[in-house]
């Protein structure tokens, strides 16, 4: 019997996670990986249609199948949102909230790891100057873990907070300072930290430090000003930290890591942030390496996992024809999946066909030519999505 594998739940949602998408899977079956694809929708097209972006039904075949790959969603605020709903749902009382946002919290994928490697020869790589004013690339090989599911992003807020949190928050004294403010003039967004998620975004961080070799592990917050919640995560880390002898703890305020990581990010190996300091700091070292063309990233709980490249839709490049964006963030997503699934020599593989193309250089996409997107970027010399994904798929071994 010639069964497969595995069964991917494939979720392009809308513009070009439709474009990269199906590049990815071409290579997945390029390099040999056995699965069955089901597709699930999600994103804005079920929104404006059902009133709901992340259907049941979506939800219901991740859970079967606990494996899924991500491209990107259409998102707007909540305003415009609902104006977009069709006619027969408007004024129905629909809210519009990411359906991204949606998944982690549903399945609790609340380790999110952002892996920003540089390739040699990309020529979006990050370089500095020498003291004698030649100019060097120190190779970059961060891997951010951001904590997923709460701090600032738990969505706990309020603007016009009703009398009950506001009477809880008289209690803390430093309160005083807005008691004469009008509710209606008070918007509130919560940090919450729990013990448990900081545990497990601390212990996933040193489990990976140590399988993969790396010195150290940052924690990456500002315990000095948010004493209770960055305070909580390190001091987490810290006894975590007791069961890793040989990997160093060390920890840096993320106004600080901002300055650092472009001074020195080779200094840099697994770094720890909650959820909205992680966000921050994985664009930033994405930069470093390439930017969104290259910004892969997997969210993981414990029955289910997601990888994703971590750009957007980009609507103003969904109908270019021929597609012209960059598939390598959604490719290295796919690899991570390789990864969580301990298919490492194919992951390997597809990393190094990547790291093959990067360098040779004779196919790049508009982004790593450094010209601006658009149809004529073809003209110009940029390889289309399906040219660049071909070159990958030649370079594998
Ligand atoms: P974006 O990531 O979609 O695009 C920003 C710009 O980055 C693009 O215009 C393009 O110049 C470049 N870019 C992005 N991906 C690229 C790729 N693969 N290759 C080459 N260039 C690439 O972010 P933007 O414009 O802020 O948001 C567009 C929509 O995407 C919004 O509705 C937003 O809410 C949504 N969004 C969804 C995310 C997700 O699905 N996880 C994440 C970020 C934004
Ligand atoms: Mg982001």
């Amino acid at each position: 019997m010639n069964m497969a594998q595995q069964t991917v739940v494939t979720m392009p949602g809308d513009g070009i996670g439709k474009v990269v998408l199906p590049e990815a899977i071409r290579v997945l079956q390029a390099v040999g990986f056995d699965a069955e694809y089901v597709h699930a929708d999600i994103g804005w097209e079920r929104w404006v249609s059902d009133g709901n972006p992340l259907p049941q039904a979506t939800l219901d075949l991740l859970k079967q199948h606990t494996l899924g790959l991500f491209g990107a969603i259409t998102s707007k605020p909540k305003k415009e949102a609902a104006k977009e709903l069709r006619p027969e749902l408007q004024d129905k009382g629909y809210v519009y909230y990411s359906p991204i946002v949606g998944l982690r919290q549903k399945f609790n994928l609340d380790v999110c790891i952002r892996p920003c490697r540089s390739f040699p020869g990309n020529p979006l790589n990050f370089v500095r100057q020498t003291p004698g004013g030649g100019i060097e690339e120190p190779k970059v090989d961060a891997v951010i873990f951001r904590q997923n599911t709460e701090g600032l992003y738990a969505g706990i807020e309020w603007t016009d907070p009703p009398a009950e949190v506001r009477a809880a928050l008289a209690t803390h004294p430093k309160f005083k300072a807005f008691e004469s403010v009008a509710s209606a003039d008070i918007a509130i967004s919560t940090r919450v930290f729990t013990r448990a998620a900081c545990r497990r975004i601390v212990e996933a961080a040193f489990r990976y430090a140590k399988k993969h070799g790396y010195p150290s592990v940052t924690i990456c917050e500002k315990p000095n000003v948010l004493r209770e919640t960055s305070g909580m995560m390190e001091e987490v880390a810290k006894e975590v930290h007791a069961d890793y002898a040989d990997i160093q703890l060390w920890s840096t305020n993320i106004d600080a890591q901002m300055m650092w990581l472009t001074k020195n990010p080779e200094d840099y190996s697994v770094i720890v942030a909650g959820n909205m300091f992680g966000d921050i700091v994985s664009d930033a070292f994405a930069g470093l390496v390439g930017g969104l063309g290259f910004a892969c990233s997997a969210n993981i709980g414990d029955e289910v996992a997601v990888f994703e490249p971590t750009h957007g839709s980009a609507p103003k490049y969904e109908r270019l024809d021929p597609p012209i964006v960059n598939p390598i963030a959604m490719i290295l997503s796919a690899a991570m999946m390789l990864d969580h699934i301990g298919d490492t020599g194919k992951a390997v593989a597809i990393r190094n066909a990547i790291a093959a193309v990067v360098e040779e250089g004779a196919v790049r996409t508009y982004d790593m030519l450094r010209i601006p997107g658009g149809p004529e970027a073809i003209s110009k010399g940029a390889a289309s999505t399906t040219q660049i994904t071909d070159a990958i798929i030649a370079r594998l071994d």
